[in-house]
């Protein structure tokens, strides 16, 4: 069924020249990409993943860490990008500015195309040392593991944000700073509970934006937002741009 938008919505958007688009797990959803808990299954059901995912659990068990994070690799890679990704490089082609921040680890936003994105919680196909934060090139998943460092010998870990540990500040930066002058502010697939990036709807409304939140459930933020499209992203996202951009139904940018 297609989804109803708002008129305000569409004009809204056909008039904007400056958007950004925060996203989370809701949108790699439909490309089969578990959420941070629903991956615990199988060996893994038996951990918590706030155990596996600290820095305290890292320097505990290491070797288990890293095999957790092997793990939700193979699963990514074996997922392709779903149409709201590819809607969402539409919608960075067509305006001005388009900033995609977003809280997922999995690059699935690259992969379909995005490329003015901010990633806020890190990305699980990169690792870098524990010790001195130098980036790996490549490791070897036959050695010893997790692999060390070729610089100073310390473990590798995924470079991701864990439980307990700052957001990378250039990207937080500038997810603020391009929030604070934005005309139209997307909220997708996101519980909109977790901090920083849960403000950022927040301080986009206070700046004078337009928001828009696409959830199949009510969050927080359903309440704040100037709309709520209630569905799912892989449906509601290439609808939305089909009618911002005026395409007719067969029509594909
Ligand atoms: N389309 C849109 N939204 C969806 C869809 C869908 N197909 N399926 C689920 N959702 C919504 C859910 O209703 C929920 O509100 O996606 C949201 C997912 O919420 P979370 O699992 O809390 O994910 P997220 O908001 O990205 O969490 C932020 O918390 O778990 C940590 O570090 C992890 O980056 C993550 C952060």
């Amino acid at each position: 069924m297609i989804p109803a938008i708002p008129s305000e919505v569409v004009t809204h958007m056909r008039s904007a020249e400056r958007v950004v688009a925060l996203t989370g797990a809701g949108v790699s959803a439909e490309s089969g990409i578990p959420t941070f808990r629903q991956a615990q299954t199988g060996l893994w059901a038996q951990y918590d993943p706030i155990e596996l995912a600290t820095p305290q659990a890292f320097l505990r068990t290491p070797r288990l860490v890293w095999d957790w994070y092997t793990y939700r690799r193979q699963i990514i890679a074996a997922a392709e990008p779903n149409p709201a990704h590819y809607a969402l490089v539409d919608l960075e082609q067509h305006y001005p500015t388009f900033t995609l921040v977003t809280q997922n680890i999995d690059g699935l936003h690259w992969r379909a195309g995005s490329r003015d994105m901010l990633e806020l919680h890190g990305n699980i196909e990169r690792t870098r040392c524990f010790e001195c934060g130098t980036y790996a090139q490549g490791w070897d998943e036959e050695g010893e593991l997790p692999p060390r460092c070729g610089h100073c010998g310390g473990l590798l870990r995924p470079d991701v944000v864990w439980f307990g540990e700052g957001l990378p500040e250039r990207e937080l930066h500038l997810a603020y700073t391009v929030t604070q002058q934005v005309q139209i502010f997307l909220s997708i697939g996101t519980s909109a509970v977790v901090q920083p990036a849960a403000s950022l709807p927040l301080i986009a409304k206070r700046a004078g934006a337009y928001v828009i939140e696409i959830n199949p459930e009510e969050t927080s933020l359903s309440v704040v937002a100037d709309c709520w499209l209630q569905g799912q992203a892989g449906v509601i996202l290439p609808e939305l741009v089909r009618q911002v951009f005026n395409l007719s139904e067969n029509q594909e940018e």
